[in-house]
């Protein structure tokens, strides 16, 4: 695709023809007439390289270049110069500007420029793109990760598999209990054995022994045939009881059994039947803590827990995000037969920035949001669920001596305006505001924005 090039210049004419000779050349060109302008384009759109006045009406050059470096500093910037003004074309390049013009230059000269710039650029990218890859050392089975953190489990992963100990994985919701358990069975010996889920909390507890160990024709009145219960249909390979800390303490003595004499007993049957199953359980509880209290079996709690993993939250391994979100934008462009669509900076921003309380799977449905909803290939941060990265009005706590309501108001009213840099429309969004009323409100703190 043709790379993308922001001219910022505030003189109509100049603008235009300098436009015009960068379309002819192949590039996607976008235009700006001032700084303030150009920095809204860049929130919402992937820039490449951006070409600017030093002077401009309002904020000039200098500034631009500063939030861009700020912002988005994968952006390249070439800076215009102003005729017999080296000093600032040097203060351009210390500030971190790719290289610099000076007025009036001529159409070859703007072009090798700006195809150098591009050229370092293009290997920079090159570089971070091959950095981000994931290699086969982020990733085990199918979960990515390749903080210190995730990778510790890996290495507990790859150890466990091998053995037949029970394991007991524990996590927030939506850390990985799961695959985590599926990766322990795909790297183990019974691989091609049955995985078998069940999930405790989801059965009805009348229903949950004969879900189990099975029912013998006849137990009881609706039991109209022999049926088997997960133990049996997991034989020679994995059971997984998600959601252990649900289980009533009926069936935990019952359970505790099995996994002690290794057989089972179908509901309305005397005979035992041997079974060869390896046990993984999972909780989003602390299971120890149910044990102290006496709602979970102490005993039952020590046999599970031979081996424990605890699978970190997101936000304790922010490294991971980035793997995750080319991971999830890969998978779901797949699935759904779309293109993978960029992602702005600020919308990229926002995404590394969030707490993520629903963990990967609060990330993975937003990611897969972001691409079914993306347009012409970009997607956008307006189709953000709005949880993600909003801060939680819910959890604003009044300071304890109070606080002085009009000069709140005012306050946020403000930050508003100069988050959305004097967008009026975006800071009454932003303050989930109508926008008359976010106008009159402005208007009785005296505020004008820019
Ligand atoms: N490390 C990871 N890499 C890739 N995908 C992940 C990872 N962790 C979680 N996921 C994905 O996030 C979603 C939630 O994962 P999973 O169901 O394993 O979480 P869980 O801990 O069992 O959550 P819950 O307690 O809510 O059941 C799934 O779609 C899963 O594929
Ligand atoms: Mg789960």
């Amino acid at each position: 695709m043709a790379e993308h090039i922001l001219v910022v210049e505030d003189e109509q004419a100049q603008r235009a023809i300098v436009g015009r000779i960068l379309r002819k050349r192949g590039y996607q060109v976008s235009e700006a007439s001032s700084a303030e302008e150009a920095l809204e384009k860049l929130d919402r759109q992937t820039v490449d390289l951006i070409i600017s006045d030093w002077k401009l009406g309002g904020m000039d050059g200098m500034e631009l270049l500063g939030r861009v470096k700020d912002q988005c500093p994968e952006t390249s910037f070439i800076m215009i110069t102003a005729y017999g003004t080296v000093t600032h074309a040097m203060e351009a390049v210390r500030a971190g500007a790719d290289d610099y013009l000076e007025k009036p230059f001529e159409r070859g000269s703007l072009l090798l420029a700006l195809e150098r710039t591009l050229k370092s650029k293009r290997l920079h990218d090159e570089n971070q793109r091959l950095a981000a890859e994931l290699t086969q050392r982020d990733r085990l089975v199918d979960l990515i990760g390749r903080s210190a953190a995730m990778q510790k489990i890996f290495r507990a992963v790859e150890k466990v598999a091998k053995t037949v100990a029970t394991v007991l994985i524990t996590g927030e919701s939506g850390t990985g209990k799961e695959l985590a358990a599926r990766a322990l069975h795909a790297l183990s010996t019974r691989k091609n054995g049955p995985f078998i889920a069940v999930n405790c909390a989801a059965i009805p507890d009348g229903l949950l022994e004969s879900e189990f160990f099975g029912v013998e024709k006849g137990a009881y009145s609706g039991a109209h045939q022999t049926r088997k219960g997960k133990f049996q249909a997991a034989e020679k390979g994995t059971l997984f009881l998600d959601e252990i800390g649900e289980l009533p303490l009926s069936l935990q003595s019952k359970l505790l059994r099995v996994l002690q004499e290794k057989t089972v007993t179908p509901v309305g049957s005397v005979v035992e039947i041997k079974t060869d199953v390896r046990i993984l359980a999972a909780t989003n509880k602390d299971l120890a803590g149910l044990a102290g209290q006496g709602s979970f079996r102490e005993d039952l709690y020590y046999r599970l827990n031979v081996v424990s993993l605890d699978m970190p939250p997101l936000r304790e391994r922010r490294e991971d995000i980035s793997s995750l979100i080319t991971h999830f934008m890969e998978q779901a462009a797949k699935a759904h037969g779309v293109v993978k669509p960029s992602f702005p900076p600020a919308l990229k921003r926002r995404l590394l920035d969030h707490s993520w309380p629903g963990n990967v799977r609060e990330l993975s449905n937003t990611i897969e949001r972001l691409v079914l909803l993306a347009e012409d290939g970009h997607a956008s941060l307006e189709d953000m669920p709005s949880a993600v990265g909003r801060k939680a009005e819910d959890t604003y706590e009044l300071p304890p001596a109070g606080l002085n309501w009009e000069s709140h108001e005012k306050a946020c009213l403000q930050q508003a305006i100069d988050m959305t840099r004097g967008n009026r429309s975006r800071a009454a969004k932003l303050l989930s505001m109508p926008y008359k009323a976010f106008l009159y409100r402005l208007e009785k703190h005296g505020l004008k924005p820019k």
